[in-house]
């Protein structure tokens, strides 16, 4: 073993991990080779202030005071038209000169979709059967033409989807994005751990990894130097959205401009609960800090509470649709601010001391992640804004059933039979229905294009 390597097995030894090499000597050099490099990726100092933060003493059960937190309402009145007009043009101003950068969260695993590729290859348009991915990029692309700036587009994927994305994009030509506009990020993995607090091995040469939760996207995008190049392209605010939901209004410039104008580090949007069991996190304060309750920790008493007018009172959902500084986002990315971790115990196969894998029956091991939206309490200011869930969310989650492709599809169609019907065009309820991004991004744009002749025929089934 290598000076180098032996140094690197001390440092496990001495943190009480020494195990992971225990069948080092057995192993072949691709193995040796595969192991040492995930070992050089472990930081041991964070592993021990997990131990210790989750896994050392009893648990804490802190109960948080939960509070209603304050939101833009829908413009429904003159003076909230006006403002919403300042914002706009705010907004229009940053995309016009060129600050905006946009980031699309893309690591997980479709899961709950039962999908066998990254969700963002999933056919979702309506009629097109466009991918998630073609959808979004059309609107990055449709709006770096409206305001004649090409805005940068981010991606956030994990070392298991990265090489499978980045090859989709290049093999759809980026959409028509120009390829220097595309940086792809791969987040960061952290180890599971058993009740213990020791590494699990996953087989005799690797040790068990997993990523380290949407979270990451700040360490990732700082430590791979995309933040300085985007600064040194002049862009000071990023917009961020999930990869799962096609309504998604990108760079909303109404959304940029509140954020701005009121110089706010970290903003979000949100929309009314369908109902009280509806799985979204729902943004509150939490011992007076702004911040998101996950739907699996608001306690029942809360997720069923209502107000005066019969309204939820912790009903300000959270759609996953952001608005940061960048210099906040570059705080966080840096360490200067620190994430929480969240903890999930969940059954990880590994290996034991013969050598043998064990498929658990129970939770055996302890997997950490870290939430994006857990920024929020660390933020200087911040903003929310309520938008309405016809217009800007319909997410794929499920195969079937609520927040399902079907239900995607639907709430899509209806909202451009809107935009076609405002056009002059009428098609009849249930109808599929797609405006392409680089056709209209808004109902406006639509019924201008219309008016100006520039559409000179109509493809209900397509644009
Ligand atoms: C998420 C939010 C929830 C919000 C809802 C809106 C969390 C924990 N909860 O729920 O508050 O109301 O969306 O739709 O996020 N991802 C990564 N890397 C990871 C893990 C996830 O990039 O390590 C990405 C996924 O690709 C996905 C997004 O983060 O785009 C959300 O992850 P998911 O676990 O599906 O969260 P939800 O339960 O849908």
């Amino acid at each position: 073993m290598s000076a180098k390597n032996a140094a690197l097995r001390a440092r496990f030894c001495e943190a009480e991990q020494g195990h992971v090499f225990r069948f080092f000597d057995d192993l072949g050099a691709e193995q040796r080779a595969t192991l040492l490099a995930q070992l050089r990726s472990v930081d041991l100092a964070l592993v021990k202030r997990l131990i210790e933060a989750h896994l050392v003493g009893e648990p804490t059960h802190h109960v948080p005071r939960l509070e209603p937190a304050n939101v833009i309402g829908i413009a429904t009145d003159s003076g909230a038209r006006a403002g919403e007009a300042a914002s706009r043009t705010a907004g229009e101003a940053a995309l016009q000169a060129g600050r905006v950068g946009v980031i699309i969260v893309a690591g997980g695993q479709a899961s709950r979709l039962g999908y066998d590729a990254p969700k963002g290859f999933f056919p979702i348009g309506p009629v097109s059967a466009k991918s998630l991915f073609q959808v979004h990029a059309e609107k990055v692309l449709a709006l770096g033409r409206r305001y004649a700036k090409a805005i940068p587009l981010l991606l956030l994927v994990s070392p298991d989807n990265h090489a499978v994305t980045r090859s989709f994009f290049e093999q759809h030509r980026y959409f028509g994005l120009n390829p220097k506009d595309v940086t792809f990020l791969e987040q960061g993995m952290l180890p599971a751990l058993d009740r213990d607090g020791r590494l699990l091995l996953a087989e005799r040469g690797r040790i068990f990894l997993s990523p380290d939760g949407h979270g990451g996207v700040f360490r990732a995008l700082t430590a791979s130097g995309a933040v300085d190049q985007l600064k040194r392209r002049g862009i000071d605010t990023l917009f961020y959205f999930q990869v799962d939901n096609p309504l998604v209004k990108v760079a909303d410039p109404v959304f940029l401009g509140h954020h701005l104008l009121r110089d706010a580090e970290f903003s979000l949007k949100v929309v009314a609960k369908r109902d009280a069991a509806e799985k979204v996190g729902v943004f509150a304060t939490i011992d007076g800090r702004p911040g998101i309750v996950e739907y699996s920790d608001l306690p029942e008493p809360q997720r069923a509470a209502r107000d005066a007018a019969g309204n939820l009172q912790f009903g300000a959902g959270s759609i996953a649709i952001h608005a940061f500084s960048l210099a906040f986002f570059e705080r966080l990315g840096r360490g200067t601010l620190e994430l929480p971790y969240h903890v999930a115990r969940k059954k990880v196969p590994y290996v034991d001391d013969s050598g043998d894998v064990v498929t658990p029956a129970e939770p055996n091991g302890v997997k950490f992640e870290s939430f994006v939206f857990d920024g929020l309490a660390l933020a200087q200011r911040t903003i929310a804004m309520e938008v309405l869930r016809s217009e800007e969310f319909a997410p794929v989650k499920n195969r079937s059933g609520e927040d399902s492709p079907d239900t995607a599809r639907a709430a899509w169609s209806s909202l451009h039979r809107g935009w076609l019907a405002s056009a002059g065009i009428s098609l009849p309820v249930g109808t599929p229905a797609e405006v392409g991004p680089l056709l209209a991004l808004d109902a406006e744009e639509l019924a201008a294009r219309m008016a100006s002749g520039t559409v000179g025929r109509l493809y209900v089934d397509g644009s």
